[in-house]
């Protein structure tokens, strides 16, 4: 149990037990890429896999950070002292959320927190969202502030987490991740309003209905601080400034030809294409999960990735034969999932598939001369909380 790991690890560095341990999962993204940061829908899952967070408040204003993964390293910085450039690196993911539930007002304490998880790191399924949300969890219990106990509470540990992740580890990402991390329902897909900061429950449970969702891990390096990510975003910015709109959410899909006869540039355009019919295959996916019409959320898979494949410019050669190989061995769909550039695929296949399909994915990569991926299913997991 990597419950007990986390609480064994912090006993084993720190020579007494922890106060508690919480924990956090990881995500895959079902449909509603680069729409976060657009005031857009998108639809993620919570994963099975999580980050552990054991930890014990300190009373010296020290943040003591030690994972199963840097071994017996302990990352030490005075909460006063957090800044972009300090402590840096990963550990800089759970001093970022000390920071911003001190900056809103709270008196924060220092703790020893020792980390341990399952969610593949670099591999597009927010292991970064997941490090965050497990430490904010254990706060809100920590300090008594109660907050995992309601959505609109859970809310705000999530906005925590995203400051963290865009002020101090400098990711300039747009909220889906915590949000799913903090506020996912087991077996259910979350309707992420990223305009109104709503969601809406939509029953995903896929073994009902024989069918799996595969992951593809293309072990492809995946990088959101290397300043593509943050491009595509700026060009939205720009392209809703000249749009005279708030956000590209905006843009209704039925208003989208003249919206894109308004803009000059042709790379432009194509992002734009990209985000309004992004939002709208959310909205038609959701029927469909909804009419249990699993051939239409296949086919809108597909046309998500290849708008984000040739409008938004975001995958690349490993991402497309993992959903290529897929499609060719029957899946109902396949697309990239998270920021692109590398990272993960997810193929809606037939459960007695799952392995054929993996090994057809896994030779098809030896066969370019790729690294081995990683192709696993998974299903929808439940949100932060406590373990221990
Ligand atoms: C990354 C970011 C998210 C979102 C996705 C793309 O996962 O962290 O905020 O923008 O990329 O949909």
């Amino acid at each position: 149990m990597p419950a007990a790991a986390a609480a064994e690890g912090f006993h084993r560095l720190r020579g007494s037990a922890p106060e508690g341990v919480w924990s956090a999962p990881g995500r895959v993204n079902l449909i509603g890429e680069h729409t976060d940061y657009n005031g857009g829908l998108a639809l993620p899952i919570a994963l099975p896999q999580r980050t552990y967070a054991a930890v014990r408040l300190r009373d010296d204003g020290h943040l003591r950070v030690s994972s199963d993964v840097a071994g017996g390293d302990v990352v030490d910085v005075a909460v006063a002292d957090i800044t972009p450039d300090l402590p840096g690196g990963w550990a800089s993911y759970v001093a970022g959320v000390w920071w911003a539930v001190h900056r809103s007002g709270q008196d924060v304490p220092g703790a020893d927190v020792h980390l341990v998880s399952d969610v593949p790191v670099g591999a597009g399924l927010s292991s970064s969202a997941a490090l965050e949300c497990c430490v904010a969890a254990s706060l809100s219990d920590l300090l008594g502030l109660g907050l995992l106990e309601h959505d609109d509470g859970r809310a705000r540990l999530a906005a925590w987490c995203q400051e963290a992740e865009n002020v101090i580890a400098g990711a300039p990402t747009g909220g889906m991740d915590q949000a799913i991390s903090m506020r996912a329902i087991e077996a259910h897909a979350a309707l992420l309003d990223c305009r109104s900061g709503g969601v809406e429950q939509v029953p995903f449970d896929l073994t009902a209905r024989a069918l799996a969702l595969l992951v593809v891990d293309t072990r492809a390096e995946h990088a959101l601080v290397d300043g593509q990510y943050a491009a595509r975003r700026r060009s939205c910015e720009r392209a809703a400034a000249s749009l005279g709109v708030a956000t590209l959410r905006d843009v209704p899909v039925t208003g989208l030809d003249d919206a894109l006869a308004r803009l000059g540039d042709a790379v432009t355009r194509a992002r734009v294409r990209h985000v309004v019919t992004e939002i709208d295959r959310v909205t038609r996916c959701v029927t469909a999960l909804r009419a249990g019409d699993v051939d239409e959320v296949g086919r809108l898979f597909v046309a998500s990735h290849t708008s984000l494949r040739d409008d938004y410019e975001v995958s690349c050669r490993e991402l497309d034969l993992a959903v290529d190989t897929a499609l060719d061995q029957g899946a109902l769909g396949a697309r990239m999932t998270g920021g692109g550039f590398g990272g993960s695929a997810i193929a809606l296949v037939r459960s007695d598939d799952v392995e054929r399909v993996s090994a057809a994915v896994t030779e098809a990569f030896n066969r370019a001369g790729l690294r081995e991926p990683g192709c696993f299913a998974v299903t929808a997991g439940p949100a932060a909380g406590r373990d221990a």
